[in-house]
């Protein structure tokens, strides 16, 4: 009787490919006749917090081919997927690297679990530091989003915080003993120290420290609203552009991977042609906070409008016939909540922001077909679902959101630099520039000069 085949499976991102990858799919094949490897995509990649993958799937799907140890070679694209391709593929034997050690026991039942002993000091990890060297982020403003971007900056390689700038030295100094990192409050100093810049200060900062680190030579990641007239966007633009040189405003929401999934299903005539976007988001402050009682740049929709005008810039573009503002204003004058309707030749939008009035926070988008609802918090994108006439039919998607997700963006500001990828369609300057326009309409109504 002829002996059954011997059938191993392991998997891996085999980004960079080196020895150790090399190593293993030797070892694997060489445990039974037949060998399948699974190549994980950049999405499942990301969704499991493995950012800055360099090579691209077909590159490194290739690279394994070249071994010639692969019999067969397959994607993994979910959580979940090894259990089912071990009964979909008939496997014997499942294998891994002894990184992995204990984490695969729960295929015992279904199959051998082997793990080969991971080969040491090698890692695509190692080689990714090497060849990118360590960029050393500066930030400027020290409030309560430059602490969750700096835990962030942690989970993304390539890297580190050098130090803080802010002119008020003991808020510097604080800044910089909590997360012990350097304080800086002389600006010359702190652009020689670092390569990149973030900047979390005051909205109305932006724009001068922008320039300046432009002016030195900076890479810069700008919070939300980056700038708050639109000709402050184009010039800055411009002056990055001739000196090679790379602006990202940072909303988070444009960069998670559940966000890009959501407007690639919208765009793609899950729901027909889109005719209406509804984005609110509201968030009830202490009346004492910065938001409330800046009353140049505070209020509820130079705060939270970035968020809901990003929906609707993308899926109906920069161009709109029409836009009009109403707000609920406080006792000070400060808008709390903020409507901005929006009318293209195609369709209308709304975006609502509170700050002392709470309500529903979703994004809901409307078409010939269908709708895609996203609940609270949809800025945070993680869960959508596609309805249509058929009350029956729903249906769900889900991707992961992880931590504060400023992961996504510190991610692609670093591999737009470095040019391995151009994510700059995740929020371009073109779709900047019409947010600055927006804001500044937005305090021209509202008397304030922007
Ligand atoms: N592997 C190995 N020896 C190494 C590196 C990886 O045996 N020095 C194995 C892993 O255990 C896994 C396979 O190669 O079974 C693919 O691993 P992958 O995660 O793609 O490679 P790493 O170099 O570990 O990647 P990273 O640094 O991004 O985690």
């Amino acid at each position: 009787m002829e002996k059954k085949s011997t059938r191993v499976i392991t998997y891996g991102t085999f980004d960079l490919f080196h020895e150790g990858h090399y190593r293993l799919l030797q070892r694997a094949k060489a445990l039974g006749d037949y060998l399948i490897v699974g190549v994980t995509t950049e999405a499942y990649d990301r969704t499991r917090g493995k950012l800055n993958v360099i090579d691209s799937l077909l590159t490194r799907i290739e690279n394994v081919r070249k071994t010639g140890f692969a019999d067969e070679i397959i994607i993994e694209e979910t959580q979940g997927q090894k259990f089912n391709d071990i009964k979909k593929y008939n496997i014997d034997i499942f294998t891994v690297g002894s990184d992995w050690m204990g984490n695969f026991d729960y295929l015992k039942d279904y199959c051998r679990v082997v793990y080969l002993e991971r080969t040491r000091n090698i890692s695509s990890t190692m080689l990714r530091e090497q060849k990118q060297q360590i960029q050393r982020i500066g930030i400027i403003g020290t409030g309560r989003i430059a602490g969750r971007f700096l835990m962030e900056t942690k989970l993304v390689s390539g890297v580190s915080v050098q130090g803080a700038y802010n002119p008020h030295g003991e808020s510097a100094r604080k800044f910089a003993d909590r997360w012990e990192i350097e304080a800086y409050t002389e600006m010359e100093e702190f652009f020689s120290a670092v390569d990149l810049v973030y900047i979390a200060s005051p909205h109305g900062t932006h724009y001068g420290y922008i320039k300046e680190a432009l002016e030195h030579g900076k890479h810069v990641l700008c919070e939300k609203p980056m700038v708050l007239r639109r000709a402050q966007a184009e010039e800055l633009f411009g002056c990055a552009r001739e000196r090679g040189l790379i602006v990202l405003e940072g909303i988070k929401t444009a960069y998670c991977p559940g966000f890009s999934r959501l407007m690639g299903i919208a765009c793609s005539g899950a729901i027909g042609s889109i005719r209406n976007v509804e984005a609110c988001f509201t968030k009830l402050e202490d009346s004492g906070t910065r938001e409330l009682t800046d009353l140049r740049y505070g209020g509820s929709f130079t705060e939270l409008g970035s968020y809901c005008m990003l929906p609707i810039l993308k899926l109906f573009g920069k161009n709109y016939e029409e836009l009009r503002f109403d707000a609920v204003r406080g006792e000070n004058g400060l808008d709390l909540f903020t409507r901005a309707s929006l009318r293209y030749s195609n369709g209308i939008a709304t975006a609502t922001c509170g700050l002392g009035v709470k309500s529903d926070g979703r994004l809901l988008i409307s078409g010939t077909k269908g709708y895609i609802v996203v609940e609270a918090p949809w800025w945070k994108t993680s869960y959508f679902e596609i309805h249509t006439e058929d009350s029956g039919q729903v249906e769900k998607y889900s991707e992961r959101f992880l931590g504060e997700g400023l992961r996504y963006e510190i991610s692609d500001f670093l591999s737009m630099i470095n040019g391995s990828n151009d994510n700059g369609f995740k929020l371009t300057r073109g779709e900047s520039a019409a947010l600055a326009g927006i804001m500044e309409k937005f305090l021209e109504t509202e008397g304030r000069k922007p």
